[in-house]
């Protein structure tokens, strides 16, 4: 006990780097982790433990450490006694069926009779139940998608991501169960050790401010004194935009900070209002 918080990272696969960055954003200088079980950030009190995925509710259930980043995925299928602290934004996948290319699934209803294979059998139980629909459920640890040209399965049911495991073993993706992404969970009887509660804030705290930043642009332009009001009313600024003056009698520069994803819908009715020299840069936090 060195009194450092205990972070469960996936050991390897989709969470893993994506986990790392977000520490990284967070101000946490960690030690080369390759190849090793536990490894400690340099400036943070916290020690960040690489384990199996599957295993990480369980072992943040039972106190083994007191944290870790898993998929929502993994959390409703383990039915762990968790609590979600916060949803991180990565890490997105869908649970769903597939079926070989050449067969068809047109209603959900298809699947009555079916056998299906799938690593996820107590969300699929429960899916089939609440749909009143009779299907034989496989259980696999692993490798689903080979299980219908195995000729053990006629679908799966499986996590896909970006689709690329399905279009390997000529799948098609058809009806879907849950949208999950990756989420910081704590045991439910939430760490009673006031030092380990105060860190875990102060994580929070810094994970909050990367997402929100992350979230955000900081957008620098151009523009002509007179077309003020109009590009006003076209930038979704967060808070009042700073205005500034320029050497050039007529001109201003306007900087704001705009959510990220209006940035291509924004740009064009920028132009035609007459900025000119814009700007668009990342954010790396943000404390609100
Ligand atoms: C899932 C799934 C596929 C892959 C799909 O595994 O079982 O193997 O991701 O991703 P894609 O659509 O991008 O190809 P997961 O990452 O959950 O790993 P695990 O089953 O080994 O825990
Ligand atoms: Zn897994």
């Amino acid at each position: 006990m060195n009194g450092n918080l205990k972070l469960a990272l996936q050991k390897k696969g989709r969470l893993t780097e994506k986990s790392l960055e977000l520490l990284n954003l967070c101000g946490l200088d960690i030690e080369n982790y390759s190849e090793r079980l536990v490894v400690s950030a340099r400036n943070f009190p916290i020690d960040i433990l690489f384990l199996r995925d599957d295993d990480i509710p369980e072992y943040v259930q039972d106190g083994v450490v007191d944290i870790g980043i898993v998929g929502e995925n993994v959390i409703y299928e383990k039915q762990s006694g968790t609590e979600v602290l916060e949803k991180l934004g990565f890490g997105r996948c869908s649970l769903m069926f597939a079926y070989p290319e050449k067969n068809e699934l047109q209603k959900i209803e298809d699947i009555n009779g079916k056998t299906i294979a799938t690593t996820y059998p107590h969300i699929l139980k429960e899916y089939l139940t609440k749909n009143n629909l009779k299907a034989k459920v496989i259980e696999l640890s692993g490798s689903v998608e080979i299980a219908p040209s195995l000729g053990v399965a006629d679908l799966i049911c499986d996590i896909v991501s970006t689709g690329n495991t399905l279009m390997m073993n000529k799948l098609k993706k058809s009806f879907k169960v849950f949208d999950s992404e990756a989420v910081l969970i704590s045991a439910e009887k939430i760490l009673k050790d006031s030092k380990l509660n105060e860190i875990l804030n102060d994580l929070l705290r810094r994970i909050r401010s990367v997402k929100t930043a992350h979230s955000s642009k900081y957008l620098m332009m151009n523009i002509p004194k007179n077309s003020l009001e109009k590009i006003l009313k076209i930038i979704p600024s967060l808070k009042s935009p700073t205005v500034l003056h320029l050497a050039e009698e007529n001109m201003l520069a306007v900087h704001a900070v705009i959510p990220s994803d209006k940035f291509w819908q924004i740009v064009n009715d920028l132009k035609i209002a007459g900025a000119s020299g814009i700007l668009l840069l990342p954010i790396d936090n943000m404390i609100q």
